[in-house]
């Protein structure tokens, strides 16, 4: 693999999911990871992640300079740049001037392979107090800008690099080129691993796993549990069952296609448990926001258990083997977030699994971990999985129970099930998918306002639509809509759902609002 040094910020993630766009498998390691620990890895290159620190200050993030020694093609951005400045013999220096943003570079003539082909002055995206004011021995300053005078600098022949400017940032005009002409041409790897090779792989590793043993999948509709199934079944076919909750706040449609789409793309043995009275009456008379969302959780806990419990004891009847394993969607950055242990985790089963003999355990099968959301939509749809399944935006766990700004009823429910699924059509149709992160769609059932429909007065509530554009979800901004596609949704929904005289559109960012409204 490539590994990506982090020294402690987003940036990590960002460099490791650009260096897999350019067809190479990357891992992330702490930046404290040893010279003897990173060689048993085996890498072919290594870049050195930007981080918040000043390699000045006090417990600055330092790395074991034996890694250097090892020779392996070399990228250092930002942080990591001055870190491999200093370390070679280079020097840094706090100059007082600070670039933030946009900066224009100036590339040197004799740029080297890191930045060839590229236009002698373009944009480049920086953050910086501290700058490299002298190159290392045997380096060569290969690019600069008005306050930063080595803003890049190469040895072709050890093939150590180093850039200033922040290349995994869309704002960098030509940063994936950076990446690019460092792993293909100066470290000479080739462009081979796609998300789609990581299938084999890991239905060798689940049978490995699992062998003869039996596994047992939640699934949510969304996007990662359905592909975490889909690769099971395909490794260890019926020795997997699925269970799917229905809560009554799923969208439209969202039971039938995971019930019958999913069913025939994967063949996988699926049990639905209708438990939509059950959450109904768990959550009459309650409107407040973290008790709803608290009540949806304790009951969804609660059912999915049940359903294990019984098909253990099913199991157990017929041939004696109890359910040993439990699949998980976890993604990439779910580790790496988490501190990003390797291996598979063994959880005690009275933390998961109520009513259960306390020495019983499952083990984990997480087939995705080492993946990010887009490789995991790739995956899904190498698997034949459908788009409906696999193109799914987010949508929260505790699902229309909390876009209704009020008492959740059946009849609420129904009448947001409508507005929503009119809206998501409307956006599908007009071929803005792709533009939107994802699109609540609310009912302020607390508030009623005065209409005109037909002839006469209504006294209705109103939809409010939530249309927002974002990276990750921690913050986001609100889309501009072509007026047309609003003015579409807006004349439908108040047509043709009942209750519903008024559509408004929500303009706020995240923050200062969430993007959910409860
Ligand atoms: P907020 O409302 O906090 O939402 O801006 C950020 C993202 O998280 C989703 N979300 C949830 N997802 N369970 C989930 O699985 C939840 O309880 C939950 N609450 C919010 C939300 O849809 C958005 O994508």
């Amino acid at each position: 693999p490539v590994l990506v040094v982090d020294f402690g910020a987003q940036y990590a993630q960002l460099i490791a999911r650009r260096v897999r766009e350019a067809g190479v498998y990357s891992e992330i390691v702490p930046h404290s990871i040893t010279a003897a620990e990173v060689a048993e890895k085996n890498p072919v290159g290594i870049v050195l992640s930007g981080g918040p620190s000043s390699v000045y200050e006090e417990g600055a993030p330092a790395l074991d300079n034996g890694i250097f020694d090892l020779e392996v093609p070399t990228l250092g951005i930002c942080y990591g740049f001055q870190v491999m400045a200093r370390a070679l013999g280079g020097e840094v220096a706090n100059t007082g001037l600070r670039e933030y943003g946009s900066t224009d570079a100036s590339l040197s003539v004799e740029g080297g392979v890191l930045l060839d082909g590229q236009p002698a002055d373009q944009t480049v995206w920086m953050s910086h107090g501290d700058s490299v004011a002298k190159a290392p021995e045997g380096f060569t300053v290969l690019a600069s800008t008005a306050s930063t005078p080595v803003a890049a600098f190469g040895n072709e022949e050890r093939k150590f690099y180093g850039v200033q400017w922040h290349p995994e940032v869309k704002h960098s005009a030509y940063g994936q080129n950076v990446l690019e002409n460092f792993l293909h041409r100066a470290a000479g790897i080739p462009s081979d691993w796609n998300p789609g090779n990581v299938i084999a792989e890991q239905v060798e590793r689940i049978r490995a796993q699992i062998g003869s043993g039996k596994v047992i999948c939640g699934l949510s509709g969304g996007v990662d549990s359905a592909v975490a199934a889909a690769l099971v079944h395909k490794a260890v076919g019926d020795q997997l069952v699925c269970v799917f909750v229905d809560h009554g706040l799923l969208r439209q449609d969202e039971r039938r296609q995971v019930e019958e789409d999913y069913v025939a793309a994967t063949g996988v043995r699926l049990i639905t448990v209708d438990a939509r009275e059950q959450f109904l009456n768990a959550l009459a008379g309650v409107s407040d926001p973290e008790t709803k969302r608290k009540i949806i959780g304790r009951e969804f806990i609660r059912t999915f258990e049940k359903a294990q419990a019984d098909l253990i004891a099913e199991s157990l009847e017929d041939d004696g083997d109890p359910i040993a394993f439990l699949v998980q969607g976890t993604l990439y950055p779910d580790v790496v977030e988490s501190g990003g242990g390797t291996g598979t985790a063994n959880i005690k089963s009275h933390h998961n699994v109520g009513g259960l003999p306390d020495d019983l355990t499952f083990e984990l099968v997480e087939p995705l971990r080492t993946l990010f959301k887009d490789e995991v939509r790739a995956i899904g749809r190498e698997l034949g999985l459908p788009e409906v399944i696999v193109g799914r935006q987010p949508f929260p766990g505790p699902g229309l129970g909390i876009r209704i700004v009020g008492e959740v009823t059946a009849e609420r429910l129904d009448l947001l099930r409508k507005a929503d699924a009119i809206a998501r059509f409307e956006l599908t149709a007009a071929g803005l998918d792709n533009e939107i992160w994802q699109c609540p769609v609310v009912l302020l059932a607390d508030v009623r306002s005065v209409g005109v429909q037909g002839d006469g007065r209504t006294y209705g509530h109103p939809i409010v639509l939530r249309p927002v554009s974002s990276e990750d979800a921690m913050t986001a901004d609100w889309t501009r809509l072509p007026y047309d596609v609003l003015a579409k949704i807006s004349n439908r929904i108040t047509n043709e759902v009942d209750g519903v005289n008024r559509v408004v559109l929500d303009v706020t960012s995240k923050p200062p609002g969430t993007i959910e409204w409860e």
